[in-house]
């Protein structure tokens, strides 16, 4: 059985250090003074030989140390198993089949993601200390989940920093290239294999459950950048109609076929772009009672937040516009670089603007199967808002 022990040693700085006492399990390179030759699981200790803890080592990351323990453990099956089991007692009672098992840092299981979908496991393995555990992570999901296959969606670009391959790949059983999922009274279609993310946007879970409450009886809905109809469908559960909006053609047929499997007739799926459709909707001087703006990260990298924020600001304020008398806004952004107060600024911003009275009834964050650990900031990026027209 493969077994992986924490041999090698990793000597950090006094700054290396301070980072973990502080609850950040991240130590970058020129913070490590001494370090082995090859990726995998070291003892970290001081200069003066104290030992900090056992993590993943990456010899060609700008994040060469992950803190696992702060103990000194053997970091085999049985260990991953253990942490694993706590991961999973964790999202008991959630009202899906389909959730996050593992938020990687977020469950202190530092760049390891483990998403669920009813009898599959999707895993992504992030770091190249990670990878070296591989045998041991995806033997102890075995004996846990006991699940019907598993996938390796390790085509994230991050890999290419940690100086690894990016692939998709079976790693047990077999996996379908598209699986029936639960979400409350909804079903999808997720497709594990060639879908964005792990196959759906597990992390707008509860916002879509929100939503889906807050929809107006019999009134009307349009849910821009829909990707499958994830918002859509469960407003149409109480809306009388559903627009549904998404850029991919490809996206939108699954949103159909979930709602051929939804038994629902009250939806329209539009293929276009959001930007010139919304502009579209207020020069027809169109009115919705719900409205969800969920688009993709404007904001991959620092440098981009004002334009970003531009773009964010331009969707809302179009959208304030379209709300209805007493209509319900549910606003949200995926970018890790806009971070929650720049958020609502623009959301204010764009209200001052649209000359509509808006009150806020919501802040939103991700589904608590995607923990934000309040001292790893890189655990949360997904922030929202519900806004009342009055
Ligand atoms: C964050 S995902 C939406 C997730 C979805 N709301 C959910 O809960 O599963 C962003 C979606 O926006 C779509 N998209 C990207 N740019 C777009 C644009 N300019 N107009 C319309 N859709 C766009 C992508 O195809 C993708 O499906």
């Amino acid at each position: 059985m493969p077994r992986t022990t924490a041999a090698a040693t990793a000597v950090v700085s006094p700054k290396g250090a301070h980072r973990w006492e502080r609850g950040h399990p991240w130590i970058f390179r020129t913070d490590v003074l001494e370090a082995p030759a090859a990726a995998g699981v070291v003892r970290v200790t001081d200069r003066r030989g104290r030992f900090l803890g056992t993590a993943l080592f990456s010899p060609k990351s700008e994040i060469r140390l992950r803190l696992l323990a702060r103990e000194e453990v053997t970091v085999d099956r049985a260990w991953w198993q253990a942490r694993l089991a706590r991961a999973l007692a964790r999202r008991q009672g959630i009202d899906a089949t389909a959730y996050r098992l593992v938020h990687a840092e977020g469950d202190g299981l530092p760049s390891l993601v483990v998403d669920r979908y009813e009898r599959w496991l999707v895993v992504q393995l992030l770091s190249a200390g990670l990878e070296t555990c591989r045998a041991d992570i995806l033997g102890a999901l075995e004996a846990l989940v006991r699940p019907e296959g598993i996938l390796l969606r390790n085509d994230v670009g991050v890999r290419r920093h940690e100086g690894l391959p990016e692939n998709v790949e079976l790693a047990m059983g077999s996996v379908p290239e598209e699986v029936e999922f639960r979400e409350g009274q909804v079903r999808y279609l997720a497709a594990p294999w060639r879908g964005q993310k792990t196959g759906a946007f597990l992390d707008q879970r509860p916002n879509r459950l929100l939503a889906a409450a807050l929809a107006k009886p019999g009134g009307t809905a349009l849910d821009c950048f829909t990707y499958h109809g994830s918002f859509a469908l469960h407003l149409a559960t109480r809306a009388g109609h559903v627009t549904a909006l998404d850029v991919s053609a490809e996206a939108l047929a699954r949103g159909r076929e979930n709602a051929g499997r939804n038994a629902m007739t009250n939806l329209d799926w539009l293929e276009g772009d959001c930007f010139d459709v919304l502009r579209q909707f207020e020069r027809e001087r169109r009115r919705f009672d719900t409205i969800v703006l969920d688009p993709p990260a404007f904001a991959k990298t620092k440098a981009a937040i004002p334009q970003a924020l531009r773009g964010y600001k331009e969707i809302n304020l179009r959208a304030m516009k379209l709300l209805a008398d007493d209509g319900v806004l549910l606003t949200a952004s995926c970018s890790y670089h806009v971070r929650r107060d720049a958020f609502l600024e623009m959301v204010a911003d764009a209200a001052a603007d649209s000359g509509r009275r808006l009150t806020l009834t919501h802040i939103l964050g991700q589904g608590d199967d995607h923990p934000e650990v309040v001292t790893i900031p890189e655990t949360g990026y997904l922030k929202g808002a519900v806004l009342r027209a009055s």
